[in-house]
């Protein structure tokens, strides 16, 4: 199997488990169920559970080449690892839901399809984005369940919380939606990107590394190559937002404009954004280079930052 099959096979794979948590479309409260699950179901890339496993498996070791598995190894990533994967997913989606509110970056489309305020209304979209961020706790809480991993299971937890919260995504976005509209010096737009794009990356990423019992320096090396990665990946969609079309991306071009939002590109120019993402990602594959275990495919993933039209 080539890298990009993998990629295809993954990204399917992923798409099962995520699917597999998401909440019962029940109740008189069914309302916020369905706009939870459409906007997840929507699609994207996955990356943030695709980087999760695959930084689980440097550390666990993964399935053989040939397509053979160890049962013992494959159903504990399944226990311990697979609910933070459909988590994380959960807490991305929920960024991309307020994101996109008519208080924030005000979009009618995303996924390729109507934004979840556009299609269930402002009142819905706030309650999806809330519950989709309390649900991602209450799954990954599943990883508790019979396993003797509690201790490495509840610092997980803690680690999500902690990036997707006020010293990380949300953090993030306060200063961008703050600053909208108002000159930004290098410092800050720094800031904003480690931690609206950045935190929910490094979160992917040291979790699989913690469940796949790396030592605290590994970590550490994990959290400033996902951070590099995660910059690189939020100059690319500001690059995208400038050079790319509606259709491939599946959401609208030119919003950082609308907004008024000083971005990498507007500060810099198209072409230093495009050589800070070759250099980030040249980073994030030096510290890559120390960890253990087959690197290919997380090559392929970081690779894919700087080529990605989507
Ligand atoms: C979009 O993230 C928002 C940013 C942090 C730049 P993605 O580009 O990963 O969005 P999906 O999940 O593929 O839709
Ligand atoms: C948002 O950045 C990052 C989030 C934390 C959701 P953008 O506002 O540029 O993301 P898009 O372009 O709408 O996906
Ligand atoms: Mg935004
Ligand atoms: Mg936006
Ligand atoms: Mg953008």
């Amino acid at each position: 199997m080539n890298l990009k099959e993998r990629l295809e096979q993954y990204t399917t794979e992923v798409e099962n488990v995520i699917t597999s948590y998401l909440p019962p479309e029940t109740g008189y409260q069914k309302a916020v169920s369905e706009a939870m699950n459409y906007s997840v179901k929507a699609g994207g890339k996955r990356l943030r559970p695709l980087f999760m496993r695959e930084v689980y498996r440097l550390f666990a070791g993964g399935p053989e080449e040939d397509g053979r598995d160890d049962s013992v190894r494959a159903g504990i990533e399944a226990m311990i690892v697979e609910p933070f994967m459909a988590a994380i997913e959960m807490i991305h989606t929920f960024s991309l839901i307020h994101d996109d509110l008519p208080c924030m970056d005000n979009d009618t489309l995303r996924r390729g399809q109507p934004t979840t305020w556009a299609k269930y209304g402002y009142d819905m979209a706030v309650l999806a984005g809330d519950g989709l961020a309390l649900y991602a706790f209450q799954t990954a809480a599943k990883a508790l369940g019979g396993s003797e991993r509690s201790q490495d299971v509840a610092r997980c937890m803690g680690l999500l919380a902690e990036k997707s919260g006020v010293g990380g995504m949300i953090g993030g976005q306060t200063v961008d939606v703050e600053l909208s509209g108002r000159p930004i010096d290098s410092q800050r737009l720094d800031f904003i990107y480690r931690l609206k794009t950045g935190a929910l990356l490094e979160a992917s990423m040291m979790i699989g590394a913690i469940l796949g019992r790396a030592d605290m320096s590994q970590v550490k090396a994990v959290e400033e190559m996902a951070s590099c990665i995660g910059q690189a990946f939020q100059i690319q969609d500001d690059i995208l937002d400038v050079t790319g079309t509606t259709e491939v991306l599946g959401k609208p071009v030119f919003s950082d404009e609308k907004n008024q939002k000083t971005t990498y590109v507007s500060l810099y120019g198209l072409e230093k954004a495009r050589g800070a993402v070759r250099d980030l990602s040249a980073q994030a594959e030096e510290i890559l280079k120390s960890l253990p275990g087959d690197h290919s495919f997380l090559e392929y993933l970081i690779n894919m930052l700087i080529t990605r039209e989507k």
